[in-house]
């Protein structure tokens, strides 16, 4: 085989590599780059050792107490990079209408230019100094129908090692491979060359930022960022916007959406896909508790954020987990909230921009009732109550950690981990869920009566914004289908595609999975959440399982079926038929506005947007006007 050596640089192929393509590109960006050097990611315990204790040594990485929190690690980034860039993420399809209005697109060969290929372009030498990690990893069971590969070139080590807990990453991947199989190139740097003798910072990147994918080609290029969702190029970049567009091709989706089993007291198994705009809990309700009141109840979670689901043999929809760990919002997580995600965050965790104890263990707002009398913010600053309150904006405390703080966790140190997570076959999906944070007008849950009033309503979803992107925080925005940040082509022919799905899978016999629209975030006239929600939620998915057997009532709605207080079970919870009428009550002045909204959404995304969505909105116009 032809082994590359560029002049003055060793690419130390391993002997088990055996892909000339895969090589060939890695010469290629190591080149393009100037790397100083190239290692390739075997995936083993002793490399993640390696790797962290380099990590450590550099700063990036801060050892937390053995006792506390064993094999544990705090990150901190630079304070411009803490959230996913949505403003410059771009979608580089050849045809501006195939990204479609919800995207920012630039032709390719102009970002290209930009990026690869012109004088200035910014990979040009962006490795100078520093190491080029081949990170190879498998979206999804290796070896799954439904998983994929991809290979992640990056200059970050923090990157390297996030890779290995959140995907199937290492030696394994190669032998699925092959000589000559398919792969999504991912190209990431920090974009902070070091020339000689310069010293490092601890979170290296730059001001300049681009997320950048080319749909047809199924690449990914990504410069400036080490944070998250922009940098860990498995998870939103290829398992989202580059795996939409395959699934659009090929016949199957890639959507925003938690998994979870749920078995009932007669042992009977069913499972869920939730979708959930960013940091509106899905990992909560992936690991949800059944409360008091539902013994014999089980959940267990498949996946927290992504899933990609494919007709499986017995013409039903299957859902895999392309991931193997979760990189979860840490405030608000406790043992309340959370119990499961907490003890899985008991060892081996690298927490990125949470608060550093005196003992040497992490805080977050949230975690405790009350509030530690000191800390280290996740600037590395004192934090005291006292400071807190002094320095904090709009009568707020000053908060210690950011609140787009994140753990990195392996899936397997989750105790409700499902035993099917893992199955190359995936689980058969009984449902989906839909569910934005919607202070008023959408109601606690309403069922979808056919698929396309299902896909209405996931179309249509507006969300409060969170600081799991940078920008304004708490405005409305329409998410559809959770998507709006993650659909890698026109959004408008998402709602085709899943009304095409459906469409196949019917004409083949096929029951498919019931719809329902969730909104677990109504507020009272007191401004505080009226629903419990948490574990509390498991009343609402036992009505959607009563209602999939056949077994619960509910009323006409003006879009789908909702239950009546009565046909709710009510054991373990003092929850009156008035604030229940608080969450469910449809204000018909409210939603005459939300059908504005509606209208304008459909304007925007006029072009291919499938006509049995307006004609959905026209019925219930006419249904609000009755
Ligand atoms: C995430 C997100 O990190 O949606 O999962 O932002
Ligand atoms: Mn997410």
């Amino acid at each position: 085989m032809n082994r590359p050596v560029l002049e003055g640089l060793r690419l130390n192929v391993p002997p088990y590599v055996k892909h000339d393509r895969l090589v060939a590109w890695v010469a290629e960006i190591a080149a393009l780059t100037e790397a100083a050097e190239v290692y390739w990611c075997d995936g083993s315990d002793a490399e993640y050792h390696r790797l962290t204790e380099q990590l450590v040594a550099a700063g990036t990485l801060k050892k937390l107490n053995p006792k506390l929190r064993p094999g544990s690690f705090l990150a901190r980034s630079d304070p411009s990079d803490v959230a996913r860039v949505e403003d410059r993420t771009f979608i580089c399809s050849q045809r501006q209408e195939d990204a479609g209005p919800t995207n920012n697109w630039m032709a390719p060969a102009e970002m290209r230019a930009l990026l690869q290929t012109g004088d200035q372009a910014l990979f040009k030498g962006a490795m100078r100094g520093r190491t080029l990690y081949v990170v190879p990893f498998s979206m999804g069971p290796l070896g799954s129908h439904i998983a994929h590969i991809g290979v992640e070139l990056t200059d970050s080590p923090y990157v390297a090692v996030s890779m290995r807990v959140m995907t199937r990453m290492g030696r394994a991947v190669y032998p699925v491979l092959g000589a000559d199989g398919a792969f999504v190139p991912c190209v990431h740097t920090v974009g902070a060359p070091l020339e000689p003798g310069q010293k490092d910072v601890a979170w290296p990147c730059n001001k300049t930022k681009y997320i950048v994918h080319y749909p047809e080609t199924r690449e990914i290029w990504s410069y400036g960022s080490g944070y998250g969702g922009n940098a860990l190029l498995g998870k939103k970049c290829f398992a989202l916007r580059i795996a939409s567009t395959m699934g659009r091709d090929q016949g199957w989706l890639a959507e925003h959406m938690l998994v979870l089993g749920v078995t009932n007291p007669e042992g009977r198994k069913y499972h869920v896909a939730a979708a959930f705009p960013s940091a509106c809990g899905k990992t909560n309700f992936s690991m949800l508790v059944p409360p008091e009141g539902f013994p014999g109840w089980k959940v267990t979670t498949i996946g927290d954020d992504i899933a990609w689901i494919k007709p499986g043999k017995d013409g039903r929809l299957h859902a895999i987990n392309p991931e193997a760990g979760y990189f979860g919002v840490a405030p608000g997580t406790n043992y309340h909230t959370n119990p499961n995600c907490m003890d899985s965050l008991k060892a081996n965790v690298i927490f990125t921009n949470v608060a550093l104890t005196d003992d040497g263990d992490v805080w977050w707002e949230g975690m405790t009732d009350t509030l530690p009398a000191h800390l280290i913010d996740w600037q590395g600053r004192d934090w005291t109550p006292a400071i807190a309150r002094e320095t904090g904006e709009n009568g707020k405390l000053r908060p210690a950690a950011h609140p787009n703080s994140r753990f990195t966790v392996a899936a397997t140190n989750n105790p409700v981990l499902d035993p099917e997570w893992d199955s190359t076959t995936g689980v058969p999906i009984d449902a989906f869920i839909f569910g934005g944070r919607r202070s008023t007008t959408v109601p606690l849950v309403t069922e979808a009566r056919n698929w396309t009033e299902g896909v209405y309503m996931a179309a249509t979803m507006g969300s409060e914004t969170t600081a799991a992107a940078a920008g304004q925080q708490g405005v409305v925005r329409r998410d559809p289908f959770a998507m709006l940040p993650f659909c890698g082509y026109n959004m408008a022919e998402h709602f085709q595609h899943w009304l095409d799905m459906g469409a196949r899978l019917q004409g083949q016999g096929t029951t498919l999975p019931r719809i329902y629209c969730v909104n677990w975030f109504r507020k009272g006239a007191d401004g505080k959440f009226v629903w419990p929600g948490y574990g509390e939620n498991m009343r609402v998915l036992e009505w959607m399982l009563n209602r999939i057997e056949g077994k619960a009532q509910g009323a006409d709605n003006v879009f789908g079926v909702s239950p009546r207080y009565e046909d709710l079970r009510w054991d373990g919870l003092d929850f009156t038929r008035e604030q229940y009428a608080t969450v469910i009550g449809i204000d018909k002045a409210a939603w005459q506005q939300e059908l504005v909204l509606h209208a304008e959404l459909f304007r925007q995304l006029a072009y291919k947007l499938p006509a049995e969505l307006p004609a959905t909105m026209k019925r219930i116009e006419a249904k609000l006007a009755a």
